[in-house]
Protein backbone atom coordinates (compact mmCIF):
# COMPACT_ATOMS: atom_id res chain seq x y z
CA UNK A 1 0.00 0.00 0.00
CA UNK A 2 1.52 3.53 -0.77
CA UNK A 3 2.11 6.25 2.07
CA UNK A 4 -0.69 8.14 0.48
CA UNK A 5 -3.63 5.51 1.27
CA UNK A 6 -2.07 4.49 4.58
CA UNK A 7 -4.24 5.11 7.70
CA UNK A 8 -4.03 8.16 9.57
CA UNK A 9 -5.01 7.91 13.53
CA UNK A 10 -5.13 11.48 15.72
CA UNK A 11 -6.54 11.16 19.69
CA UNK A 12 -9.66 8.69 19.04
CA UNK A 13 -10.05 9.54 15.11
CA UNK A 14 -8.74 7.43 12.31
CA UNK A 15 -8.61 8.32 8.53
CA UNK A 16 -8.86 6.10 6.05
CA UNK A 17 -5.86 7.62 4.41
CA UNK A 18 -4.02 10.62 4.31
CA UNK A 19 -5.86 12.80 1.63
CA UNK A 20 -8.08 15.46 3.49
CA UNK A 21 -10.20 17.89 1.64
CA UNK A 22 -9.50 21.55 3.19
CA UNK A 23 -11.87 24.07 3.57
CA UNK A 24 -12.91 25.59 0.80
CA UNK A 25 -15.61 28.61 1.10
CA UNK A 26 -18.87 27.92 -1.21
CA UNK A 27 -19.88 31.66 -0.70
CA UNK A 28 -23.40 30.80 -1.37
CA UNK A 29 -25.17 30.45 2.14
CA UNK A 30 -28.01 32.79 2.70
CA UNK A 31 -27.67 34.69 6.76
CA UNK A 32 -24.53 32.19 7.45
CA UNK A 33 -27.06 29.06 6.61
CA UNK A 34 -25.98 26.22 4.87
CA UNK A 35 -28.53 24.80 2.16
CA UNK A 36 -28.76 22.14 -0.07
CA UNK A 37 -25.93 22.91 -2.47
CA UNK A 38 -23.95 22.50 0.70
CA UNK A 39 -25.51 19.00 1.50
CA UNK A 40 -24.75 18.10 -2.12
CA UNK A 41 -21.87 19.32 -2.43
CA UNK A 42 -19.92 18.19 0.64
CA UNK A 43 -21.66 14.56 0.67
CA UNK A 44 -20.14 14.58 -2.88
CA UNK A 45 -16.57 15.31 -1.91
CA UNK A 46 -17.04 12.59 0.81
CA UNK A 47 -18.40 9.92 -1.39
CA UNK A 48 -14.79 10.36 -3.19
CA UNK A 49 -12.73 8.57 -0.83
CA UNK A 50 -11.01 11.66 1.01
CA UNK A 51 -9.94 10.52 4.78
CA UNK A 52 -11.18 14.02 6.19
CA UNK A 53 -13.56 16.33 4.66
CA UNK A 54 -13.14 20.03 6.55
CA UNK A 55 -16.12 21.99 6.09
CA UNK A 56 -15.32 25.89 4.58
CA UNK A 57 -14.40 28.57 6.88
CA UNK A 58 -17.48 29.17 9.02
CA UNK A 59 -18.18 32.89 10.72
CA UNK A 60 -17.97 32.33 14.50
CA UNK A 61 -19.94 35.73 14.44
CA UNK A 62 -21.94 37.90 11.61
CA UNK A 63 -19.26 40.16 11.32
CA UNK A 64 -16.72 37.40 11.00
CA UNK A 65 -17.82 36.20 7.28
CA UNK A 66 -15.70 37.22 4.32
CA UNK A 67 -18.89 37.53 2.13
CA UNK A 68 -22.45 37.72 2.85
CA UNK A 69 -22.67 34.37 1.48
CA UNK A 70 -20.37 32.93 3.91
CA UNK A 71 -21.43 29.98 6.45
CA UNK A 72 -21.65 30.95 10.07
CA UNK A 73 -22.10 29.12 13.52
CA UNK A 74 -23.23 31.77 15.82
CA UNK A 75 -26.63 30.47 15.99
CA UNK A 76 -28.25 26.81 17.26
CA UNK A 77 -30.36 27.14 13.91
CA UNK A 78 -27.12 27.07 11.71
CA UNK A 79 -25.79 24.54 13.96
CA UNK A 80 -28.55 22.18 13.06
CA UNK A 81 -28.54 22.25 9.46
CA UNK A 82 -24.72 21.74 9.79
CA UNK A 83 -25.23 19.04 11.75
CA UNK A 84 -26.86 16.78 8.84
CA UNK A 85 -23.70 17.90 6.91
CA UNK A 86 -21.59 15.96 9.17
CA UNK A 87 -23.74 12.89 9.45
CA UNK A 88 -23.47 12.63 5.53
CA UNK A 89 -19.65 13.23 5.11
CA UNK A 90 -19.75 10.42 8.00
CA UNK A 91 -21.99 8.21 6.11
CA UNK A 92 -20.05 8.41 3.35
CA UNK A 93 -16.49 7.07 5.33
CA UNK A 94 -14.90 10.27 5.56
CA UNK A 95 -14.17 12.32 9.09
CA UNK A 96 -16.55 15.24 9.24
CA UNK A 97 -14.33 18.43 9.97
CA UNK A 98 -15.03 22.15 10.13
CA UNK A 99 -12.54 25.23 9.74
CA UNK A 100 -14.33 27.78 12.51
CA UNK A 101 -12.82 31.63 11.18
CA UNK A 102 -13.23 35.18 11.71
CA UNK A 103 -12.14 37.26 8.96
CA UNK A 104 -11.04 40.56 10.49
CA UNK A 105 -10.56 43.30 8.07
CA UNK A 106 -11.02 41.23 5.38
CA UNK A 107 -14.39 40.80 6.17
CA UNK A 108 -17.26 42.40 4.39
CA UNK A 109 -16.52 41.64 0.81
CA UNK A 110 -18.21 40.74 -2.44
CA UNK A 111 -17.83 37.11 -3.24
CA UNK A 112 -14.78 36.33 -5.92
CA UNK A 113 -16.51 36.05 -8.87
CA UNK A 114 -18.61 39.24 -8.01
CA UNK A 115 -15.63 41.34 -7.86
CA UNK A 116 -13.82 39.94 -4.65
CA UNK A 117 -13.34 43.94 -3.28
CA UNK A 118 -14.80 45.19 -0.13
CA UNK A 119 -18.26 46.04 -0.35
CA UNK A 120 -18.80 49.67 -1.18
CA UNK A 121 -19.95 51.79 1.74
CA UNK A 122 -23.37 52.53 -0.33
CA UNK A 123 -24.25 49.39 -1.21
CA UNK A 124 -26.44 48.74 2.14
CA UNK A 125 -24.97 45.03 2.20
CA UNK A 126 -21.69 45.30 3.82
CA UNK A 127 -20.50 46.33 7.67
CA UNK A 128 -17.56 47.66 9.50
CA UNK A 129 -15.25 45.54 10.39
CA UNK A 130 -12.45 44.88 13.10
CA UNK A 131 -9.05 44.10 13.49
CA UNK A 132 -6.18 44.39 16.24
CA UNK A 133 -5.30 47.97 14.41
CA UNK A 134 -7.18 50.66 12.19
CA UNK A 135 -5.36 49.17 9.39
CA UNK A 136 -6.53 48.28 6.07
CA UNK A 137 -5.44 45.21 4.02
CA UNK A 138 -5.09 47.75 1.22
CA UNK A 139 -5.47 46.45 -2.75
CA UNK A 140 -8.73 45.11 -3.41
CA UNK A 141 -9.58 45.61 0.47
CA UNK A 142 -9.11 49.20 1.28
CA UNK A 143 -11.83 49.56 4.26
CA UNK A 144 -10.32 50.63 7.32
CA UNK A 145 -11.05 48.10 10.52
CA UNK A 146 -12.05 49.30 13.84
CA UNK A 147 -9.15 48.37 15.90
CA UNK A 148 -10.96 46.28 18.78
CA UNK A 149 -11.09 47.46 22.18
CA UNK A 150 -10.37 44.43 25.14
CA UNK A 151 -14.21 43.97 25.52
CA UNK A 152 -14.25 43.19 21.30
CA UNK A 153 -11.29 40.83 21.95
CA UNK A 154 -12.99 38.89 24.77
CA UNK A 155 -16.10 38.82 23.25
CA UNK A 156 -14.51 37.31 20.01
CA UNK A 157 -12.46 34.65 22.18
CA UNK A 158 -15.77 33.42 23.22
CA UNK A 159 -17.60 33.16 20.42
CA UNK A 160 -14.74 30.70 18.85
CA UNK A 161 -15.26 28.53 22.38
CA UNK A 162 -18.94 28.58 21.74
CA UNK A 163 -18.94 28.06 18.14
CA UNK A 164 -16.69 25.04 18.85
CA UNK A 165 -19.36 24.10 20.77
CA UNK A 166 -21.79 23.58 18.57
CA UNK A 167 -19.81 22.21 15.87
CA UNK A 168 -19.29 19.52 18.55
CA UNK A 169 -22.84 18.54 19.30
CA UNK A 170 -23.01 18.72 15.27
CA UNK A 171 -21.26 15.99 15.42
CA UNK A 172 -17.95 17.48 14.27
CA UNK A 173 -15.05 15.32 14.85
CA UNK A 174 -12.46 17.35 13.68
CA UNK A 175 -11.73 20.91 14.71
CA UNK A 176 -9.83 23.23 12.79
CA UNK A 177 -9.13 27.26 14.05
CA UNK A 178 -8.39 29.12 11.76
CA UNK A 179 -5.46 31.39 11.78
CA UNK A 180 -4.30 31.88 8.34
CA UNK A 181 -4.60 33.65 5.51
CA UNK A 182 -4.86 37.52 6.89
CA UNK A 183 -7.86 37.03 8.81
CA UNK A 184 -8.70 38.26 11.92
CA UNK A 185 -6.02 35.78 14.03
CA UNK A 186 -3.29 36.06 11.61
CA UNK A 187 -3.48 40.17 11.71
CA UNK A 188 -3.17 39.97 15.40
CA UNK A 189 0.42 37.57 14.57
CA UNK A 190 1.10 40.17 11.78
CA UNK A 191 3.52 42.73 12.17
CA UNK A 192 1.65 44.66 9.14
CA UNK A 193 -1.66 44.72 10.55
CA UNK A 194 -0.63 44.53 14.09
CA UNK A 195 0.41 47.94 15.78
CA UNK A 196 -0.98 47.51 18.97
CA UNK A 197 0.80 49.11 21.88
CA UNK A 198 -1.25 46.94 24.85
CA UNK A 199 -0.98 43.38 25.88
CA UNK A 200 -2.04 41.89 22.17
CA UNK A 201 0.56 43.72 20.34
CA UNK A 202 4.21 44.58 20.41
CA UNK A 203 6.49 41.69 21.16
CA UNK A 204 6.28 37.59 20.06
CA UNK A 205 4.24 37.64 23.56
CA UNK A 206 1.62 40.16 22.20
CA UNK A 207 1.52 39.55 19.17
CA UNK A 208 0.50 35.55 19.54
CA UNK A 209 -1.63 36.40 22.88
CA UNK A 210 -5.04 36.43 20.61
CA UNK A 211 -4.36 32.91 19.19
CA UNK A 212 -3.32 31.15 22.26
CA UNK A 213 -5.72 32.81 24.06
CA UNK A 214 -8.26 31.76 21.69
CA UNK A 215 -7.22 28.14 21.60
CA UNK A 216 -7.37 28.00 25.61
CA UNK A 217 -10.63 29.13 25.69
CA UNK A 218 -11.39 26.32 22.88
CA UNK A 219 -9.55 23.44 24.58
CA UNK A 220 -11.52 23.86 27.23
CA UNK A 221 -15.31 22.53 25.65
CA UNK A 222 -13.46 20.51 22.46
CA UNK A 223 -13.41 16.72 23.81
CA UNK A 224 -10.12 15.68 24.55
CA UNK A 225 -10.23 12.67 22.84
CA UNK A 226 -10.93 14.24 19.12
CA UNK A 227 -8.46 16.53 17.27
CA UNK A 228 -8.13 19.93 17.79
CA UNK A 229 -6.02 21.53 14.46
CA UNK A 230 -5.83 24.80 13.79
CA UNK A 231 -4.65 26.37 10.27
CA UNK A 232 -1.53 29.30 10.41
CA UNK A 233 -0.03 31.01 7.47
CA UNK A 234 4.00 30.59 8.83
CA UNK A 235 5.47 32.55 6.53
CA UNK A 236 4.22 35.72 4.50
CA UNK A 237 6.83 35.91 1.84
CA UNK A 238 7.39 39.23 2.47
CA UNK A 239 11.25 39.38 2.94
CA UNK A 240 11.50 38.84 6.25
CA UNK A 241 10.57 34.85 6.01
CA UNK A 242 13.55 33.32 8.31
CA UNK A 243 12.12 35.88 11.38
CA UNK A 244 8.59 34.58 10.12
CA UNK A 245 9.11 31.47 10.38
CA UNK A 246 11.03 31.07 13.73
CA UNK A 247 8.34 32.88 15.38
CA UNK A 248 5.86 30.88 14.16
CA UNK A 249 7.89 27.53 15.00
CA UNK A 250 7.75 28.96 18.51
CA UNK A 251 4.12 29.61 18.82
CA UNK A 252 3.34 26.17 17.07
CA UNK A 253 5.50 24.72 20.18
CA UNK A 254 3.18 26.78 22.12
CA UNK A 255 0.12 25.80 21.02
CA UNK A 256 1.30 22.26 20.59
CA UNK A 257 2.07 22.43 24.94
CA UNK A 258 -1.78 24.56 25.04
CA UNK A 259 -3.46 21.21 23.49
CA UNK A 260 -3.24 21.79 19.64
CA UNK A 261 -2.88 17.92 18.01
CA UNK A 262 -1.85 19.28 14.45
CA UNK A 263 -0.76 22.32 12.59
CA UNK A 264 -2.18 22.57 9.01
CA UNK A 265 0.38 25.06 7.62
CA UNK A 266 -0.51 27.55 5.24
CA UNK A 267 0.96 31.41 4.21
CA UNK A 268 -0.08 34.13 6.12
CA UNK A 269 -1.39 36.54 3.57
CA UNK A 270 -1.34 39.33 5.57
CA UNK A 271 -0.20 42.07 2.89
CA UNK A 272 -1.04 42.57 -0.71
CA UNK A 273 3.02 42.93 -1.16
CA UNK A 274 3.52 39.60 -0.94
CA UNK A 275 6.05 37.71 -3.46
CA UNK A 276 5.00 33.90 -2.96
CA UNK A 277 6.77 31.34 -5.17
CA UNK A 278 4.01 29.60 -6.53
CA UNK A 279 4.92 25.98 -7.90
CA UNK A 280 4.00 22.29 -6.95
CA UNK A 281 4.10 21.46 -3.41
CA UNK A 282 6.28 24.61 -2.84
CA UNK A 283 4.80 24.72 0.85
CA UNK A 284 5.68 20.89 1.99
CA UNK A 285 9.39 21.89 2.65
CA UNK A 286 8.42 24.63 5.06
CA UNK A 287 5.55 22.38 6.31
CA UNK A 288 8.18 19.43 7.04
CA UNK A 289 10.28 21.95 9.06
CA UNK A 290 7.13 22.95 11.54
CA UNK A 291 6.82 19.29 11.80
CA UNK A 292 10.31 18.37 12.79
CA UNK A 293 11.28 21.60 14.54
CA UNK A 294 7.55 21.99 16.41
CA UNK A 295 7.25 18.39 16.72
CA UNK A 296 3.51 18.14 15.77
CA UNK A 297 1.61 16.21 13.33
CA UNK A 298 1.54 18.64 10.04
CA UNK A 299 -1.00 19.21 7.04
CA UNK A 300 -0.25 21.18 3.92
CA UNK A 301 -1.84 22.31 0.87
CA UNK A 302 -0.73 24.33 -2.26
CA UNK A 303 -0.47 22.79 -5.34
CA UNK A 304 -0.44 18.90 -4.44
CA UNK A 305 -2.40 17.49 -7.30
CA UNK A 306 -0.04 15.12 -9.13
CA UNK A 307 -0.63 11.25 -6.94
CA UNK A 308 3.09 10.89 -7.31
CA UNK A 309 3.73 14.18 -5.52
CA UNK A 310 1.21 13.84 -2.68
CA UNK A 311 2.29 10.35 -2.33
CA UNK A 312 5.97 11.42 -1.96
CA UNK A 313 5.29 14.32 0.48
CA UNK A 314 3.99 11.47 3.11
CA UNK A 315 6.28 8.69 2.20
CA UNK A 316 9.68 11.63 2.92
CA UNK A 317 7.36 12.42 6.27
CA UNK A 318 7.52 15.89 5.13
CA UNK A 319 3.51 15.91 5.37
CA UNK A 320 1.22 13.64 8.07
CA UNK A 321 -2.15 14.76 5.35
CA UNK A 322 -2.25 15.89 2.13
CA UNK A 323 -4.79 18.70 1.74
CA UNK A 324 -5.91 18.36 -2.03
CA UNK A 325 -7.94 21.17 -2.78
CA UNK A 326 -8.90 22.18 -5.95
CA UNK A 327 -8.10 19.00 -7.73
CA UNK A 328 -11.20 18.18 -5.71
CA UNK A 329 -13.26 20.48 -7.11
CA UNK A 330 -12.64 19.56 -10.66
CA UNK A 331 -13.11 15.89 -9.84
CA UNK A 332 -14.53 14.79 -7.28
CA UNK A 333 -13.14 11.20 -7.30
CA UNK A 334 -9.54 12.50 -7.24
CA UNK A 335 -9.10 9.30 -4.77
CA UNK A 336 -9.61 6.70 -7.15
CA UNK A 337 -7.92 8.20 -9.61
CA UNK A 338 -4.14 8.77 -7.26
CA UNK A 339 -5.29 4.87 -6.11
CA UNK A 340 -4.85 4.28 -9.97
CA UNK A 341 -2.32 5.98 -10.81
CA UNK A 342 -0.24 4.73 -7.59
CA UNK A 343 -1.31 1.19 -8.33
CA UNK A 344 -3.12 0.57 -5.67
CA UNK A 345 -4.79 -3.30 -5.54
CA UNK A 346 -8.05 -2.61 -5.73
CA UNK A 347 -8.15 0.53 -6.36
CA UNK A 348 -11.99 1.08 -6.85
CA UNK A 349 -12.18 0.31 -3.37
CA UNK A 350 -11.72 3.63 -2.71
CA UNK A 351 -15.14 4.24 -3.98
CA UNK A 352 -18.63 3.32 -2.55
CA UNK A 353 -19.02 0.22 -3.18
CA UNK A 354 -22.35 0.81 -5.95
CA UNK A 355 -19.24 2.34 -7.72
CA UNK A 356 -16.60 0.36 -6.99
CA UNK A 357 -18.13 -2.58 -7.97
CA UNK A 358 -18.69 -1.69 -11.75
CA UNK A 359 -15.17 0.07 -11.47
CA UNK A 360 -13.30 -2.61 -10.41
CA UNK A 361 -15.58 -5.20 -12.71
CA UNK A 362 -14.50 -3.19 -15.35
CA UNK A 363 -11.04 -3.05 -14.93
CA UNK A 364 -10.71 -6.52 -14.43
CA UNK A 365 -11.93 -6.83 -17.57
CA UNK A 366 -10.11 -5.06 -19.52
C1 LIG B 1 -12.93 28.08 -3.71
C2 LIG B 1 -11.91 28.13 -2.61
C3 LIG B 1 -12.30 28.47 -1.33
C4 LIG B 1 -11.38 28.47 -0.28
N1 LIG B 1 -11.81 28.70 1.00
C5 LIG B 1 -10.96 28.52 2.04
C6 LIG B 1 -11.44 28.51 3.37
O1 LIG B 1 -12.64 28.60 3.64
N2 LIG B 1 -10.54 28.38 4.36
C7 LIG B 1 -9.20 28.20 4.11
O2 LIG B 1 -8.41 28.07 5.06
N3 LIG B 1 -8.73 28.14 2.85
C8 LIG B 1 -9.58 28.28 1.81
N4 LIG B 1 -9.12 28.12 0.53
C9 LIG B 1 -7.74 27.65 0.30
C10 LIG B 1 -7.76 26.12 0.17
O3 LIG B 1 -8.08 25.52 1.41
C11 LIG B 1 -6.41 25.56 -0.30
O4 LIG B 1 -5.42 25.93 0.60
C12 LIG B 1 -6.03 26.09 -1.66
O5 LIG B 1 -7.05 25.85 -2.59
C13 LIG B 1 -4.72 25.47 -2.15
O6 LIG B 1 -4.81 24.07 -2.26
P1 LIG B 1 -4.98 23.42 -3.72
O7 LIG B 1 -3.78 23.85 -4.51
O8 LIG B 1 -5.00 21.94 -3.48
O9 LIG B 1 -6.25 23.92 -4.28
C14 LIG B 1 -10.02 28.16 -0.54
C15 LIG B 1 -9.63 27.86 -1.85
C16 LIG B 1 -10.55 27.81 -2.87
C17 LIG B 1 -10.10 27.41 -4.25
Amino acid sequence: MSALFSPFTLKDVTLRNRIAIPPMCQYTATDGMSNDWHRVHYSGLARGGAGLVIVEATAVAPEGRITPGCLGIWSDEQAEKLAQIARDIKAAGAVPGIQIAHAGRKASANRPWEGDDHIAADDGRGWETIAPSAIAFGANLPQVPKAMTLDDIARVREDFATAARRARDAGFEWLELHFAHGYLAQSFFSVQANQRQDAYGGDLAGRSRFMLETLEAVRHVWPENLPLTARFGVIEYDGRDEQTLEESIEVTRQMRAGGLDLLSVSVGFSTPDANIPWGPAFLAPIAERVRREAQIPVASAWGIDAPAIANRTVEEQQLDLVMVGRAHLANPHWPYQAALALKEDKAAWVLPAPYAHWLERYRTSE
